[in-house]
């Protein structure tokens, strides 16, 4: 994995995450409105994994005082604030051409570290059954299916205590 960088989201980045979310999600993925809004929102809760060919993936989050999963309205980042204690994950994604490679994991590692400095208490998502595995290896527990029908499919909640 040589020549990667991870950074916070600069607003020149929108673009590229647009086109690596709809590559990526296909029906699920967020408009560009949505990732707009989270760049200029919540940039600490917004870390870019680059190569030599620019962005090729990247995690963003919302922070909250009180968590609802299944709430759509929170992807439009209504109900965040910055000074929330709990953590919310958007999206978790890496263009196809770069997947299986490890990135992920890097990414999420380097994002962990970043809520953990800003002293978060704890990061939340919703997941595909599939990706349980996943997350748990980065330290998530699972907390069962959840109410959000997001796409028309259906989710698990999962959570990693940042205070232990
Ligand atoms: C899910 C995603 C982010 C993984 O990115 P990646 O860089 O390919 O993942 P990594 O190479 O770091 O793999 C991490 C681990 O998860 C596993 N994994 C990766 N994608 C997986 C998938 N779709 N299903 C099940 N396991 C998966 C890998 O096998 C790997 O495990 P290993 O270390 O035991 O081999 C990427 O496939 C993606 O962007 N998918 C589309 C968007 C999406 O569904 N995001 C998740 C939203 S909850």
């Amino acid at each position: 994995m040589a020549d990667i960088t991870l950074r916070q989201v600069e607003e020149k980045d929108l673009e590229r995450c647009f086109e690596i979310e709809t590559v990526s999600y296909g029906d699920e993925a967020a408009s560009k409105e949505k990732i707009e809004k989270r760049i200029r929102t919540y940039p600490e809760g917004f870390v870019v994994l680059e190569n030599q060919n620019g962005v090729i993936g990247f995690i963003n989050s919302g922070a909250t005082h009180k968590v609802e999963l299944s709430d759509e309205a929170f992807k439009e980042l209504v109900g965040h604030d910055a000074s929330g204690k709990h953590i919310v994950v958007m999206s978790v994604v890496v263009h196809p051409d770069y997947q299986g490679k490890g990135h992920a994991g890097v990414l999420m590692k380097s994002f962990i570290h970043s809520m953990m400095v800003l002293g978060k208490s704890d990061i939340y998502l919703i997941c595909q059954e599939a990706l349980i595995g996943m997350y748990t290896k980065y330290g998530f527990k699972d907390l069962g299916p959840s109410d959000s029908d997001h796409g028309g499919l259906s989710w698990h909640e999962m959570s990693l205590d940042l205070r232990n």
